[in-house]
């Protein structure tokens, strides 16, 4: 059985969370790939909601694993966390025996984080808006070949590794930046939530994703932001430091790309984005106002007010096109809901030419949308339960996507619970 992939195809935060647990019931392991404690996925059933930083949003289903795969940053602190709240929310995940960790995942360490808030101030205006959890400094401690892997916990000169990454870290904030804020009670609850990690099976990931593929098993492979924050291919250096893109589920997982089924792309209705770096669609005015307001665009992990702008089609179409997407997700629909208006941008006006796709130099040369006026609905959405209710002009709206995007939109998202989810074909 090949392994279905789910991925954002915008700037994160489209709803990957929520539609995980959707489908989670008819898949076996649920993997994360890449990311870490930057992302935060939400999920609401039953009047409850939760937020998911490192842990896959698979874990409310009895019959299906988990994993936190090896491409994943994992910040021990803020899975304990995560793992506390959801013990006493009723989920206690090490009694359910639902979660396991890849020992090649790596490491983010306190003094990692240090360097992520000492870069970003350097760089004052200019700065990345990272959710400042450690993430780059952490990946570049793995491709520099420094890293601490989550293997190396159990290990008998743990401390000892630890310490001299420490080591470096402090001298590098030292001669760079000048000053070393202190971090021993962020390091105490370091080792205590390695603790609590020890207790759970940490894995040979891509041993356990592969005979989960041979015993004819279902996988689903939940990505972290979107594709417009991917390292190689998002609006660098306003990125992410993994390869949010399909190409990620690969190597953050261990498998072939011969074994990828279905690449499921999820998008807003609209547009999101939070952090520095260009967004040509973006509204800085009272409907951009109004979009975050009825949408909530509150970052889910760091709670920063999101950037809000029309649905984006060049940048979508790169994003289909990166990641070889089979089906599309459309969350949020219901938020459009009222608006008179819509918009689409279907090309860009960039230095004196109309082109459909996102240049090379997009962060530095202004590239001012062309938007295609769409008649609004005004029906409330969140409560329709059949296809025969999505009103006209919705069904327009989704039409038109996919005549411009190829792909069919397979499933509608109509509200942030489980339930206000529609299977269109
Ligand atoms: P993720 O990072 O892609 O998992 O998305 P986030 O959880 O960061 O942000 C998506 C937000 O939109 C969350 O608050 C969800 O509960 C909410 N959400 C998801 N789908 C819908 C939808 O169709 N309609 C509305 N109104 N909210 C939604
Ligand atoms: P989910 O999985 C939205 C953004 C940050 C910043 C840039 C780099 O919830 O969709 P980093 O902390 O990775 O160094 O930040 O990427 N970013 C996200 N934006 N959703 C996310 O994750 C994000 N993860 C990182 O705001 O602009
Ligand atoms: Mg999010």
């Amino acid at each position: 059985m090949a392994v279905d992939v789910l991925l954002g195809l915008q700037w994160g935060d489209e709803g990957k969370g929520k539609i995980v647990d959707v489908l989670s019931k008819g898949y076996d392991l649920i993997a994360r790939f890449q990311g870490g404690p930057n992302a935060g996925h939400t999920l609401e059933f039953e009047g409850k909601k939760f937020v998911l930083n490192t842990i896959p949003s698979g874990i409310f289903f009895d019959n299906t694993m988990n994993l936190i795969g090896n491409g994943v940053v994992i910040d021990p602190i803020t899975l304990k966390k995560e793992l506390d709240k959801l013990k006493d929310a009723g989920h206690d995940l090490l009694a359910k025996k639902n979660l396991m960790i890849a020992k090649k995942a790596h490491l983010i360490l306190p003094t990692h984080q240090l360097l992520d808030a000492a870069s970003e101030k350097k760089m004052g205006d200019g700065k990345i808006g990272s959710t400042l959890k450690g993430i780059g400094p952490t990946y570049m401690d793995k491709t520099g070949r420094n890293g601490l892997r989550i293997g190396d916990i159990t290990l008998v000169d743990f401390k000892d590794k630890y310490q001299k990454l420490v080591d470096k870290h402090t001298s590098m904030l030292q001669s760079l930046y000048g000053e070393v804020a202190d971090f021993s009670e962020r390091e105490a609850a370091f080792f205590e939530a390695i603790e609590l990690l020890k207790q759970f099976p940490l894995v040979d990931s891509e041993h356990l994703v592969n005979g989960y593929i041979k015993d004819g098993k279902k996988v689903l492979a939940e990505g972290a932001q979107g594709a417009m924050l991917d390292i190689d291919f998002g609006s660098y250096p306003f990125v992410t430091s993994s390869n949010t893109t399909a190409a990620g589920a690969c190597t953050g997982l261990g498998i072939a790309p011969s074994k990828i089924g279905d690449v499921i792309g999820i998008f807003k209705a609209y547009c999101t984005r939070v952090g520095g770096g260009p967004f040509p669609t973006e509204l800085n005015d009272a409907t951009g106002e109004e979009l975050r307001k009825i949408g909530h665009e509150f970052g889910a992990t760091t709670g920063r007010p999101r950037r809000t702008g029309w649905i984006d089609l060049p940048a979508l179409k790169y994003a289909i096109m990166l990641n070889g997407v089979t089906q599309l997700v459309m969350t949020k629909a219901d938020v459009l809901s009222g608006f008179d208006k819509i918009y689409a941008c279907t090309h860009y006006n960039y230095q004196g030419e109309q082109i459909d796709y996102m240049p090379y130099d997009i962060c530095s040369v202004e590239a001012e949308p062309v938007l295609k006026e769409i008649d609004g609905w005004n029906e409330d959405l969140t409560g329709i339960t059949e296809l025969n209710e999505i009103p006209e002009r919705l069904q327009s709206y989704i039409d038109f996507l996919e005549a411009e995007l190829q792909v069919p939109v397979k499933w509608l998202s109509v509200g942030p619970d489980r339930k206000q989810t529609l299977v269109l074909q």
